[in-house]
Order: structure tokens, then C-alpha cells, then sequence
């Protein structure tokens, strides 16, 4: 290698770092999980080239971190990524996303009938691990969906 490009966003002090994730998802964690709603900075790379994954998207959150049930919250939309803790500019803890039993308040239920659609109620849905792949149930319209059909809901 010519040129070093390992770090493409600028390292951070202390906080959280939000590596591997695909390319495209990023934009979508930052919104669904309301990221940018904070005082501190948020740094975000987009499109960063990545061995693994061709491309990738990044975040660092600053002076933050995320209790394990948020980070497994991530699981069905980066379940590749690594959540780093940084402190003093060291990594100090890596933690993987491991798929929860249920998504809350994230998404949308893809059913256009379902109560969750009309009524001041954060979403609900159960992970199921099926052969095709993960499905969502809605708590409340009790249907199943293949994973990628809610998330391309938003
Ligand atoms: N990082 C950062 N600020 C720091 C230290 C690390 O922003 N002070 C970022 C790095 O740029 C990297 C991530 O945190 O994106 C994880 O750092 P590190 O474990 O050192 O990198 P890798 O070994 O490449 O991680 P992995 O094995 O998870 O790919
Ligand atoms: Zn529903």
C-alpha cells in the first residue's frame, strides 16, 4: 500500500463507535435511532471502503455510550457491526450485536390495517430465526413478515 486510509473519519476522545456497518444503512441507523438528536458531536462516514464488505458506513458518537440492548437493537438492520467503547482514545470494549426477542418503537408495521399504524403505540415486533431467514410478528396485528419487508417500510 502506497498511502494509509485505515482512519477515514477522525478518532475520538470517548464515546462510541459504530464500524462495519453496510453501506447505505448508516443514513437509516442515524434516523431511526435518532442519533443526531444530542448535544454531542456525531461524526458519520459514508461509503468508506472496507475489505469485508467492499463498502461501509461508520458513526462516532461522542461522550456516549450504548447499553447492550441497544446495541443488540441494531442486529437485524448491521448484523456485522462492531460497537467500540473508546476511552482516552483507546478501545476499550467491543461489543457485537446479537439479535434481540423483540424490536420496540423502531419500526413501522408494514401492515396498512394494523392498529400500531393508528394509535400512539411504539411498534412491537418479535424476532423469529426462521429457515428463510428472521421474520418480525407485530404485537399487534399479529403478522409475520420476512425481516426486509418492514425495514424497506420506512
Ligand atoms: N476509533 C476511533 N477513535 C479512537 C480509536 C478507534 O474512532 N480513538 C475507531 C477506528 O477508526 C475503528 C474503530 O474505532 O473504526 C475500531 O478501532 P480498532 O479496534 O482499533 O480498529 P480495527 O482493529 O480495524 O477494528 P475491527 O477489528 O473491529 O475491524
Ligand atoms: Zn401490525
Amino acid at each position: 500500500m502506497t498511502h494509509d486510509n485505515k482512519l477515514q473519519v477522525e478518532a475520538i476522545k470517548c464515546g462510541t463507535v459504530i464500524d462495519h456497518i453496510p453501506a447505505q444503512v448508516g443514513f437509516k441507523l442515524l434516523s431511526l435511532f435518532k442519533f443526531t438528536q444530542t448535544e454531542q458531536r456525531v461524526t458519520v462516514g459514508l461509503n468508506l471502503p472496507s475489505g469485508e464488505l467492499g463498502r461501509k458506513d461508520i458513526i462516532k458518537i461522542e461522550n456516549t455510550f450504548l447499553t447492550d440492548e441497544q446495541v443488540n437493537q441494531l442486529a437485524v438492520y448491521a448484523p456485522r457491526a462492531t460497537v467500540n467503547r473508546i476511552d482516552n482514545y483507546e478501545v476499550v470494549k467491543k461489543l457485537m450485536p446479537t439479535l434481540p426477542d423483540r424490536i420496540i418503537g423502531v419500526l413501522r408495521c408494514p401492515n396498512g390495517n394494523c392498529i400500531s399504524r393508528f394509535e400512539p403505540v411504539d411498534s412491537s415486533f418479535a424476532v423469529k430465526q426462521r429457515a428463510d431467514g428472521v421474520h418480525l410478528k407485530c404485537k399487534y396485528c399479529e403478522k409475520e413478515f420476512e425481516h426486509q419487508v418492514v425495514l424497506n417500510n420506512d
